[in-house]
């Protein structure tokens, strides 16, 4: 497939429709340095399984990954330690409560219902621990599948997180004194703080989508970078959970396996066809980003990219 204008015209008009979006939303203040973000900016990009690269706005701006680690994270625990030892510790329920919830690990079980929730992923990092280098593992991990070896952390975005991190400890004291965890709390959480305040662009997170929607395979290189049965349950856990108590209407109403973070980017993997990645830190109430919903939803739309499209998708 050569360079295609419908995908050209429909990134641009989807980037107009989302800015009349942008004022409704609030950047994340309960991490301060976060604050800082500009609400204004609206960013996208798009990869082809046959390589073609689609830019649009503030594609090159840096933010922190947040959330959107969390996929990473699992991939990184269940190549560590398993299918077995990772599902014993957490579930593949969608919660229906906000992100940062406590509620469940007193209420339903002890553990924590998904990977996409922050209990969740504190409890995945606690497996990545179990690696000789969690750190390095990750870091390198990421970059290779963001096809970045530039790729850092966010300095300044760690130790705000560190200082405001308190519902996340409480999360990991909770699950320490459950045996949920097998490390020490206070080193999980700051790993885990770590994972979410690496810094990248919307290309590098529409190439690790790519990866995703290829099999695990990036196209361009032909190189097998996750495993298929790992590349199937992230998948499959960013449709139930990826955007937290918004998950539901996010499937129904764009359909495409996503995963969203309050730094303001949301990753969206469309089967075989392309990776995608939208940033604007303006969130709506659940945390979710206002213009990168508004640009995945114009391009699912008239594209036809939901998983369940009747007309089949135009691209
Ligand atoms: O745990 C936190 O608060 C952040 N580091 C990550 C949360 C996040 O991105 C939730 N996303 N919507």
């Amino acid at each position: 497939m050569a360079r295609n204008e419908l995908i050209e015209k429909t990134l641009a008009d989807a980037m107009e429709y989302a800015r009349t979006f942008l004022h409704t939303g609030k950047v994340a203040t309960y991490i301060p340095e976060l604050a800082k973000g500009d609400p204004d900016r609206l960013g996208a990009c798009i990869i082809t399984t046959d390589g073609e690269v689609y830019h649009a706005g503030d594609w090159r701006q840096e933010f922190t990954i947040q959330s959107i680690s969390k996929t990473i994270t699992l991939i990184m625990a269940l190549q560590t330690v398993g299918y077995e030892k990772v599902f014993s510790k957490v579930g593949v329920e969608p919660t229906g409560d906000a992100f940062n919830s406590l509620v469940r690990l007193e209420t339903k079980n002890t553990h924590p219902l998904n990977p996409m929730i922050n209990a969740g992923a504190i409890a995945t990092a606690d497996c990545c621990m179990d690696s000789k280098d969690p750190y390095g593992g990750f870091l390198a991990l990421t970059r290779k599948l963001c096809r970045r070896d530039t790729i850092q952390l966010d300095g300044a975005v760690f130790e705000s997180e560190k200082k405001a991190g308190m519902r996340n400890r409480s999360m990991a004291y909770l699950m320490r004194g459950d045996n949920i965890l097998e490390h020490d709390a206070e080193e999980v959480v700051d790993l885990y703080f770590w994972m979410c305040s690496l810094s990248v662009n919307a290309e590098d997170l529409a190439n690790y989508a790519l990866v995703l929607s290829n099999n695990g395979v990036d196209p361009r290189s032909g190189v097998k970078l996750v495993e298929d049965w790992i590349v199937r349950i992230v998948k499959t856990l960013m449709v139930t959970c990826g955007l937290y108590d918004a998950s539901g209407e996010f499937a129904m109403k764009i359909g495409i396996p996503a995963k969203s973070g309050v730094g303001g980017g949301i990753m969206g993997t469309v089967e075989r066809k392309m990776g995608l990645a939208v940033f604007n830190p303006a969130l709506d109430p659940k945390g979710n980003s206002v213009g990168a919903y508004r640009v995945l939803e114009y391009l699912s739309h008239y594209l036809g990219l939901h998983y369940f499209s009747g007309s089949g998708c135009a691209v």
